[in-house]
């Protein structure tokens, strides 16, 4: 079986960190957001996978994943030239797939469930179509499935008054049968074709729609929020120390603290579960809890928890502590030296400050 990863959104909900980066290549806890969904399929028995890009992005999925060797998988890149939906980029996919049952994957979803039992029990039935589901509080946000004794018998897109609350997370499998039902749909009010709508022609056409519902941690990272708590599980789960790199004696480490080769800390205090990634900087500062300081990153006489902090960014003399936050990369944050005591800013469009 072969899978397809979408990644040809905008992520606007992601702006400015997505003018410079897919949002799939953000990284959490110093890894892309893709590489999770990657790791996941590859578990699922996997290799063969097509990534589904925009003309915008594909140059720097191929710098970060190329054909995918180093990661154990093959990778197909295959281009959205336009944002036509979901349902448009799986048609695009069809040759890539052939006549195969397959397994499609949103890229930006991150899961906890293994995949491995979903995807074997789907190639051995006889099922058209089988979808991870999983409840929600609030369902208007997604497409939404009713199940009557383990079948989909209705699916619909961000409904205003949810029939259920069973949302559908982003992971599904096919057969053929998907293609037939793309052909067959119209664009929505968003002017997009809809998976949800393709899958709906199935469930109308007598085709068998299995719900698979799932109770794990699953977090859909398109928002600030999402990416910092999507961090917070995965450190979360980090349980040893590890030190490739240089700790003075003046440093005192709690909890699970991950440091990368290179990176040097000095005379501060560092409370896991942290990574601080290659050639990072830290003097004088202390670093909380679900904190991922990424390569090259320099911390001064600074305090900052729960946050993200990405590649070759500075910060220094910050008098107040910097929480729930995502800085981008090389970007500067420090106290005005000078007086007058102001604030002085240089922000990008579709920043967001918040000033103590
Ligand atoms: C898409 C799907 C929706 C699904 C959601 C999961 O929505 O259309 O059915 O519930 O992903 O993240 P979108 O993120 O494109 O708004």
């Amino acid at each position: 079986m072969k899978a397809i990863i979408l990644c040809a959104g905008k992520g606007t909900r992601l702006r400015p960190l997505t003018f410079t980066n897919a949002k799939q290549l953000i990284p959490v806890a110093n890894k892309p957001v893709i590489l999770y969904s990657i790791e996941k399929i590859l578990a699922a028995g996997i290799s063969e996978i097509g990534i589904i890009v925009n003309p915008e992005n594909v140059s720097a999925f191929k710098e970060t994943l190329g054909d995918g060797s180093d990661f154990g998988v093959h990778l197909t890149y295959i281009v959205q030239e336009e944002p036509k939906g979901l349902a448009h980029a799986v048609k695009l996919s069809e040759d890539f797939i052939g006549d195969d049952k397959f397994l499609m994957y949103l890229g930006d979803n991150m899961i906890q469930e293994d995949l491995s039992k979903f995807v074997n029990d789907f190639s051995k039935s006889d099922l058209n179509a089988s979808i991870l589901l999983t409840p929600v509080e609030d369902p208007s946000r997604f497409g939404i499935a009713i199940v009557d004794s383990g079948a989909i018998v209705k699916v619909v897109e961000k409904p205003k008054n949810p029939p259920s609350n069973l949302a559908i997370i982003g992971v599904y499998l096919f057969d053929h049968f998907i293609f037939e039902g793309i052909d067959n749909i119209q664009p929505s009010w968003r002017g997009e074709l809809e998976i949800t709508d393709a899958i709906q022609y199935l469930i109308d056409h007598d085709h068998k729609v299995q719900g698979h519902v799932v109770y794990g941690w699953w977090k859909d990272a398109g928002r600030p929020r999402d990416l910092i708590e999507a961090n917070r599980r995965v450190l979360a789960n980090v349980k040893n120390s590890r030190n490739l790199g240089t700790i003075d004696g003046g440093t005192s480490l709690e909890g699970p603290v991950v440091v990368e080769k290179g990176a040097e800390i000095v005379d501060s205090i560092i409370r896991g579960p942290t990574i601080i990634g290659e050639g990072a900087l830290i003097i004088n500062s202390y670093l909380g809890p679900y904190t991922s300081i990424g390569p090259k990153v320099t911390i001064e006489n600074s305090e900052i928890e729960n946050s993200i902090l990405l590649e070759n960014s500075t910060v220094r003399n910050v008098s107040v502590r910097i929480d729930s936050s995502i800085v981008g990369r090389n970007v500067t944050i420090s106290n005005m030296e000078a007086k007058p005591k102001v604030h002085n800013l240089v922000v990008g469009d579709y920043s967001l400050i918040k000033l103590s």
